[in-house]
């Protein structure tokens, strides 16, 4: 792409022509006619396969009922997924789950690195991470006496939070409400040279910007499979942990899908092997079954190839911006560094949630978070550059014609 002349839509449409993933468009169900999703970062496009995955359980329910649990492939779906989806994470297919949500799992992850860190009793997260992954862990802390968070002010570097006490940092990958991504490799080779664990939640970057996860030496992460990872509404989450960790927690969250052998129902408590320790209870079939259709595409997908049109897609929005072309009043929120951000890209109003819910009516569907964040999520799997620049285009209008000074959209966008 020339930076230095204003891109057109035409440009937009040779980008889309030359996009080595525009087949993949194909394998999801497009939506409702004339009505663009940028909301990749909450609920991502259902893939084809899920209804014929689904309808193949619908069946083995009626027909097989109980027997399901061992002449169908039922029990196993926790690790046949975490490895199809193990690639796009840079792990290794041994070491990802896909079982619970993702509260649970970081839950699961906390605990087991405080327990591989005896002797330090300190969290350091920060304190504008996501609500929910800060619930847990104050929690967590409060279940344990002596144990304590140590959070980061927003904008503070983690570096001199982590010291001689501190057990793991925790932190999410991406900042919800403006895309800011940490660069885990850098965080978590300085957390270990200080003695400290790392647990990552990827949620707003796996399925769109890299996690290499075993690249960068990380212990522990967890992300949603409903965002980018296209799992469907509830979809279950994934979990990471490093194999060199594996086989040395003792699970605080035991249950007996983790048990070495759950079906000789022993009195006590003997963890499996490996990631297997790290279940709890049974499966969701069903929603593992639409979740597995997703899996299947990520695991045929050239995880590059995702992330360079990911980049791509981003990067036009900060151009669209720059040329004046999303219209007045409007900034960009996100970094203008494709690799400073993860999978959305957030923009700036003074009016954000009004400007949200008109953008709803003029059928571009965006996503609010407060206080003045306008997120755009995006998919290198199914989004056109066209479309981007579709959604842009409405966007300058309703903020050119103030549409959203409108009565009807006052009370705005809450989610
Ligand atoms: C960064 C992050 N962490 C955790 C969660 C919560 O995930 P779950 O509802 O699966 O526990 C979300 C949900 O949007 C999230 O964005």
């Amino acid at each position: 792409m020339d930076i230095t002349t204003a891109i057109t839509r035409q440009d937009c449409e040779s980008l889309d022509q030359a996009d080595p993933l525009h087949a993949f468009a194909a394998e999801f169900e497009p939506g409702e006619k004339g009505t663009l999703y940028f909301d990749a970062n909450s609920v991502g496009a259902m893939p084809r396969a899920a209804r014929a995955n689904l309808d193949r359980l619908l069946s083995e329910w009626r027909r097989m009922r109980r027997r399901g649990w061992s002449e169908s492939d039922w029990l196993d779906a926790p690790r046949r997924l975490g490895a199809k989806l193990a690639p796009i994470l840079g792990a290794s297919a041994d070491e990802v789950i896909v079982c619970d949500t993702t509260s649970v799992n970081l839950f699961k992850a906390l605990a087991a690195a405080l327990a591989l860190n005896p002797g330090r009793n300190r969290i350091v997260s920060e304190a504008a991470t996501f609500p929910s992954d800060l619930y847990v862990a104050q929690e967590l802390v409060r279940a344990f006496p002596g144990t304590a968070i140590d959070l980061v002010d927003e904008g503070g570097a983690i570096d001199p939070a982590v010291d001689d006490r501190t057990a793991v940092v925790y932190l999410s990958q991406v900042d919800y409400r403006n895309a800011t991504r940490h660069d885990i490799s850098t965080i978590t080779r300085r957390a270990h040279e200080r003695g400290a664990m790392t647990v990552w939640d990827l949620s707003h970057g796996a399925g769109a910007v890299p996690g290499d996860l075993d690249a960068s030496g990380a212990d522990f992460a967890v992300g949603c499979g409903y965002k980018y990872l296209c799992g469907g509404p509830g979809a279950p989450a994934w979990m990471f942990v490093a194999r060199r960790h594996q086989d040395k927690v003792r699970p605080l969250l035991a249950g007996w899908m983790g048990h070495n052998d759950p079906f000789v129902f022993a009195r006590d408590y003997t963890p499996g092997a490996g990631m297997k320790r790290f279940l709890v209870g049974t499966p969701a079939v069903l929603a593992n079954a639409a979740m597995e259709a997703a899996c299947d595409i990520w695991a045929r997908v050239a995880p590059a190839a995702v992330f360079a049109k990911h980049a791509s897609l981003g990067d036009l929005i900060v151009r669209l911006v720059d040329q004046g072309a999303a219209g007045p009043g409007v900034s960009l929120a996100s970094s203008r560094e494709s690799d400073r951000r993860g999978g959305f890209v957030a923009l700036r109003h003074p009016h954000a949630p009004q400007v949200v819910a008109a953008l709803g009516a003029a059928n571009v569907i965006a996503s609010y978070r407060p206080p003045d964040s306008i997120r755009f999520g995006l998919s290198a799997l199914y989004h056109r550059h066209v479309e981007v620049w579709d959604a842009i285009e409405r966007l300058a209008q309703i903020l050119a014609r103030e549409t959203w000074r409108d009565p009807r959209f006052a009370a705005g966008k809450k989610i």
